[in-house]
C-alpha cells in the first residue's frame, strides 16, 4: 500500500529571464518584465511530495525530518536569499525559468533521496504560476 507524503518548504530568490544568443530586444520581447536588467525576486514555494510503502515498524513511509534536512541542504541553503542567475552555478548557463528550477530541484533532491521512493515536485513562482515534474 503506498501512500503519498508531502512536506512544504520556501525560498526567496533573485532572477532574470534571459537568452545571451538574444538581442536586449528579443530578450525583453520574449520574456516581458522577466528580462529586467536589474533582476527581480520570488517568494517561491515548493511541495515535495515522497511516494512510498508505510514501514510496518515505524509507520512512516518515511521520517520528514529527513526530507525536512534534504531540502534544507539542498535547496534553502543553495538558493534562499540569492540571485539565481549570478550567485549559483545551476544557472550560470541555464535560464531560470520555473520550469528549469524545479528540473534542479528534482535532481538535487533525487540525488540525496533513497531510490526506494517515488518523488514529484511542485514549484509555485507565484500563487498563479505553477509547475511540476516529473509530469505522470
Ligand atoms: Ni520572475
Amino acid at each position: 500500500m503506498k501512500v503519498a507524503v508531502i512536506r512544504r518548504a520556501s525560498f526567496n530568490a533573485a532572477h532574470k529571464l534571459w537568452n545571451a544568443d538574444w538581442t536586449d530586444e528579443k530578450n525583453k520581447e520574449v520574456f516581458g518584465l522577466c528580462a529586467n536588467k536589474n533582476y527581480h525576486g520570488h517568494n517561491y514555494h515548493l511541495e515535495v511530495k515522497v511516494i512510498g510503502e508505510i514501514d510496518a515498524t515505524t509507520g512512516y513511509v518515511i521520517d520528514l525530518k529527513i526530507v525536512k534536512d534534504i531540502i534544507k541542504n539542498e535547496i534553502e541553503e543553495r538558493f534562499d536569499h540569492k540571485n539565481l542567475n549570478l550567485d549559483t552555478k545551476e544557472f550560470a548557463d541555464l535560464n531560470p525559468t520555473a520550469e528549469n528550477i524545479v528540473v534542479v530541484i528534482y535532481d538535487l533532491i533525487r540525488a540525496k533521496l533513497d531510490a526506494k521512493y517515488e518523488l514529484f515536485i511542485k514549484l509555485y513562482e507565484t500563487e498563479k504560476n505553477i509547475v511540476e515534474y516529473p509530469v505522470k
